[in-house]
């Protein structure tokens, strides 16, 4: 048998939940603040490792923020990108789904075009250099308004030939689904994916609102949803796909340890739930690092692993084909493992 270490690195698995900002090492912050002839508030990379620690999710959003003013160009946003998919591709990832969050970078004047540009860049790069796909999701941010997402919508109408689906993140709690069903109407009917951030902090009437007022096409961490049972068996019926992070989970103290993880039990009652990365330079681990964090914690099996992984491409936005060519890679990893 082999050990699960080894089996984790080498499973062929989609990524569904990244925020590519969060993906920023403090290695490439210091530099591109170098580059860009910044300063931080940091002297060392050991400094900004100190600064990572978190109690709830605004602390962490406080520090993301502050660390992507230092993605300035079109070069930064492509070398942002490809370290990621660089990272990625040795753990097996061989198709990311990634989230950007626009406004993060417009609002400090940034045009929404050296973004999207640079981002697009990085991907064409780790396409021909590991074979991997990628996709696009532009997130709108909760704590903003309204008019803002529908700003952001229309700023993207130019990528949206390049642009899979909308998401929607930052603080949770407070920031309901509700307040975004319009512009996610629009973006449906531009024939653009949804998918929210719901229950991660926030109640499971969130959830609930993510299905009924956006249509999500999938949920990312969904977690607060096991607390009622009727939105559970929902979710496990219309076969909803959770995009679940275990680290990150642990480092915004969504749960005390591993160990309460509930990774197991999502699989147990039937929902379709993947494992992911969320922010791996903030919170310590990239996905197999989460992969391994959650089968040590929650006592996962090879066959547990296996079926994490076989969710992440079903789940995915690939077309049905491709979903089929990675399943039967997929199968044949196992196989001979
Ligand atoms: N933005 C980046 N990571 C996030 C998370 N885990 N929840 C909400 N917004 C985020
Ligand atoms: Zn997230």
């Amino acid at each position: 048998m082999i050990d699960h270490p080894d089996f984790i690195a080498g499973l062929p698995k989609a990524e569904l939940h990244l925020h590519i900002e969060g993906s920023l090492e403090p290695e490439l912050m210091m530099a591109l603040a170098q580059r860009n002839r910044i300063t931080t508030p940091f002297a060392t990379v050991e400094e900004v490792r100190a600064a990572y620690n978190f109690s709830r999710l605004q602390d962490f959003l406080d520090i993301y923020y502050a660390g992507a003013d230092v993605l300035r160009t079109e070069q930064d946003f492509h070398d942002l990108a490809l370290a990621y998919f660089d990272r990625a591709a040795e753990d097996g990832v061989v198709h990311a789904e990634i989230f950007f969050d626009p406004q993060t970078h417009t609002d400090r004047g940034i045009p929404f075009q050296v973004v999207a540009d640079g981002l697009l860049a990085g991907m064409a790069a780790a396409q021909a250099r590991h074979g991997l796909t990628a996709q696009l999701i532009l997130c709108f941010l909760r704590h903003l308004d309204e008019d803002a997402a529908f700003t952001t919508l229309k700023a993207a109408e130019p990528w949206l030939d390049r642009i899979t689906g909308v998401g929607l993140d930052s603080s949770e709690i407070g920031h309901p689904p509700e307040k975004f069903a319009r512009v996610f109407a629009a973006a449906g009917d531009m024939g653009l994916k949804r998918v929210a951030h719901a229950g991660e902090e926030g109640p499971p009437d969130y959830v609930w609102q993510a299905l009924d007022l956006l249509d999500i096409d999938r949920l990312d961490h969904g977690n607060r949803a096991l607390e009622d049972p009727i939105l559970t068996a929902r979710l496990a019926r219309e076969g909803m796909t959770l995009t679940v992070c275990p680290l990150s989970n642990l480092k915004l103290c969504v749960v005390p340890d591993m160990a309460a993880h509930p990774i197991d039990r999502m699989l147990k009652v039937g929902l379709r739930a993947t494992i992911n990365s969320d922010d791996p330079a903030y919170f310590g681990g990239y996905i197999a690092d989460n992969y391994r964090a959650a089968a040590t914690g929650r006592d996962l099996s090879l066959a547990d692993l296996t079926l994490l992984a076989r969710n992440s491409f079903l789940g995915s936005f690939l077309p049905l084909d491709a979903v089929s060519m990675h399943l039967a890679r997929l199968d044949a990893y196992v196989d001979a493992a």
